[in-house]
């Protein structure tokens, strides 16, 4: 392999743990905090919330350990990796679509990522106190379509990432999320138990719990697919990028069970917060209250209504609340940005400080357009959508799928079974009993299953 000389010079994750908080960093984000409660609310609750899970064991471990196969094993960015495995063949263009969907997504990931700084803030002065849903509605729609405030904090964002990627993967990217991880972690345990414990709760509690069987059709397993890539990060070449840092002893089966049952706790305890809560403030648990406005207009209102007696608790719930939204945008944001910034550093030999500064210049630019999309660019219209809308749709339902099902063949089909077995095995040293599964699941599940969620976009199943 030509990338030994590159190898040498290549870091690494430092420590286990790294790994894992770094990992489950990029996987924990809006994703888990803003998207799957919507989607949970949406789709019936307790009914969504299985086909979930059923939908993170059966493709999302397997798809996320093919990433991590590909990634381990090359020790590169996410194109040399295809380039190295299947030298002179169109394969790099997987990697290369994970590139370019990879600076897409960061680009308007930050947007909203700016949008919950800008409600720390608001959360901070205490500026909900008081305010009714239409007036939270109206702070909201100006704030969104003001010309030049959601740039600014779009910028926030976007220069807090460039600085932990400038830094480093160990200094940087890993000391980060070994700091953000566990106070992620706390904030959202405390918020859970405040949510679970108010007057009025149990109905939420109970949304989440007690299944409607009558609710599951072909469009709630679709979205559940679709909730559960977005949530693992998977198909854009992100696992793939972070998998080139692990060491070459990690345990690749045990760090992805570990980040999934992370990652799906916490998307749990999301709702565990925001059902509950809903419930206790009197208002509606399904689709009614839950929309992408869920976080920005209902949520403040709901922790006011919630908590009416007790300000002081409203505040710090709030508070509290949005830290933990910046916190997990945050540590995905930078794994977004890690995959472009790795891919020009070692494609175009630049130093890790003007290929971060590259990409980043990159997002401001597309960024902006779409943070204006909500404001002075709502009539710019690509295939009748806003261009934030567009490049959520670019991502999520065309790179996303098609990026998955053909990761699921490249490892099902392309590669050799021995290089799969002996990298998921450690060259046999790991006992891996499930393998002869996942090799099935990635042979035929995967690419069948996701092949359905991407024609059901273009409305060819119904
Ligand atoms: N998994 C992240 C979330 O849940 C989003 C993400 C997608 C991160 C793709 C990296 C790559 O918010």
């Amino acid at each position: 392999m030509n990338s030994s000389k590159n190898n040498m010079k290549r870091e690494n994750f430092g420590s286990k743990f790294g790994a894992i908080f770094a990992t489950a960093g990029s996987a924990v984000g809006l994703g888990n905090i803003w998207r799957f409660p919507i989607e949970t609310g949406q789709n019936g609750g307790a009914a969504f919330i299985l086909i979930y899970i059923a939908c993170i064991l059966l493709l999302g471990l397997p798809l996320m350990l093919s990433e991590f196969v590909i990634g381990r094993h090359t020790q590169s960015n996410a194109t040399r990796a295809y380039h190295l495995l299947a030298p002179g063949t169109p394969w790099k263009w997987v990697g290369r679509l994970g590139v370019f969907a990879g600076f897409i997504v960061l680009s308007y990931y930050s947007v909203v990522a700016g949008w919950t700084a800008k409600y720390a803030v608001l959360a901070i002065g205490n500026q909900f106190q008081g305010c009714d849903p239409d007036s939270l509605r109206t702070t909201f729609s100006a704030f969104a379509s003001d010309p030049w405030e959601p740039l600014l904090y779009l910028l926030i964002m976007l220069l807090m990432t460039h600085a932990v990627v400038v830094i480093g993967i160990q200094k940087g990217i890993e000391k980060c999320s070994n700091i953000l991880m566990p106070i992620l972690l706390v904030i959202i345990f405390v918020l859970v138990i405040c949510s679970v414990t108010l007057d009025g709760a149990s109905e939420g509690v109970r949304f989440l719990l007690k299944p409607d069987w009558s609710k599951i059709d072909s469009h709630l397993v679709i979205s559940a697919m679709g909730q559960a890539f977005f949530s693992l990060s998977l198909g854009l070449g992100c696992l793939c990028t972070y998998a080139s840092y692990f060491k070459k002893d990690s345990n690749l089966p045990n760090i992805a069970i570990q980040v999934i049952t992370l990652d799906t706790l916490i998307a749990l305890m999301a709702g565990f917060i925001i059902f509950p809560a809903t419930s206790a403030a009197g208002m509606p648990l399904d689709s009614g209250v839950m929309g992408p406005e869920l976080i920005f207009v209902t949520l403040p209102n709901v922790f006011q209504q919630a908590l009416s007696g007790l300000p002081w608790l409203a505040y710090s719930f709030s508070v509290l609340f949005f830290i933990l939204l910046i916190i997990a945008a945050l540590t995905s944001a930078i794994s977004m940005h890690e995959i472009v910034t790795s891919y020009m550093k070692e494609e175009f030999h630049l130093t890790r400080k003007k290929a971060a500064l590259i990409e980043t210049l990159g997002c401001v630019v597309i960024g902006a357009l779409c943070a204006l999309s909500f404001g002075v660019l709502d009539n710019v219209r690509i295939f009748d959508k806003s261009i934030f809308d567009f490049c959520d749709w670019v991502v999520c339902e065309f790179c996303m799928p098609i990026g998955a099902i053909l990761i699921s063949i490249f490892v099902g089909w392309y590669l050799k079974r021995k290089t799969v077995e002996n990298e998921i095995t450690n060259n046999g040293t790991l006992r891996v009993p499930l393998f002869r599964a996942l090799i099935f699941i990635l042979r035929f599940v995967a690419p069948v299953a996701i092949t359905l969620i991407f024609l059901d976009q273009f409305h060819l199943l119904s």
